[in-house]
């Protein structure tokens, strides 16, 4: 696999989001799956390279609709003290959980039940762990076959105390450690 670069620079989640939304209709294309969000308001501000963080979701959301026959698609964010997680949950075939971690080697295709109908070189989700390691996040799955997945990856995420764009006094008070 060639070199991956990734910037580091403060991002922007919403248009991220906005734009895989609206290409994810057209990979479900007439499946009857519903497009859900669950996020906060306002989305978090994260750290990482907003074309690589686009590429990542829309790796899972193609994976999601090519797997999943039915049900729903859902996008969840929430953020922790220092990092922001995305998830895309799906109410498709599944995984074994044997076959987790070899999903993210190259070249590894292990859903339940796989038809040859669902094909793909199996590289999707390697390059996706590959630039989120890059990002300083990780990536990792939990499902359950027959009922569905969730893959989930984290980033760094700003405080809003260090974005750039804040104007705030810094309070004395409670700086150091
Ligand atoms: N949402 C999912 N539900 C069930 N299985 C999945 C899901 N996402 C990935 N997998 C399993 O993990 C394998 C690897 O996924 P990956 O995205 O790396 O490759 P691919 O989709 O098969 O091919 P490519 O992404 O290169 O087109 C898939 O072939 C499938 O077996
Ligand atoms: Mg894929």
């Amino acid at each position: 696999m060639g070199r991956l670069e990734v910037d580091q620079v403060e991002v922007d989640l919403d248009p991220i989001v906005r734009g895989v939304l609206s290409t994810a209709v057209g990979l479900v294309g007439g499946k009857p799956i519903k497009l859900l969000k669950d996020l906060p308001d306002p989305l978090p501000m994260a750290q990482g390279d907003p074309v690589r963080i686009r590429q990542v979701l829309l790796n899972l959301y193609s994976n999601a609709a090519k797997f999943t026959d039915e049900g729903h698609i859902t996008l969840h964010i929430r953020e922790e003290a220092d990092r922001v997680i995305l998830a895309v949950q799906d109410s498709g075939v599944g995984i074994p959980q044997g076959n987790y971690e070899l999903i993210f080697e190259e070249f590894r295709q292990a859903a339940a039940g796989r038809r040859q109908a669902r094909q793909g070189s199996g590289l999707g989700l390697a390059i996706s762990r590959q630039l989120v390691n890059l990002m300083g996040g990780d990536i990792w799955v939990e499902s359950e076959v027959g009922q569905g997945s969730i893959f989930s990856f984290s980033l760094p995420r700003i405080p809003a105390s260090d974005l750039s764009t804040n104007t705030r006094q810094p309070n004395l008070m409670s700086e150091g450690q």
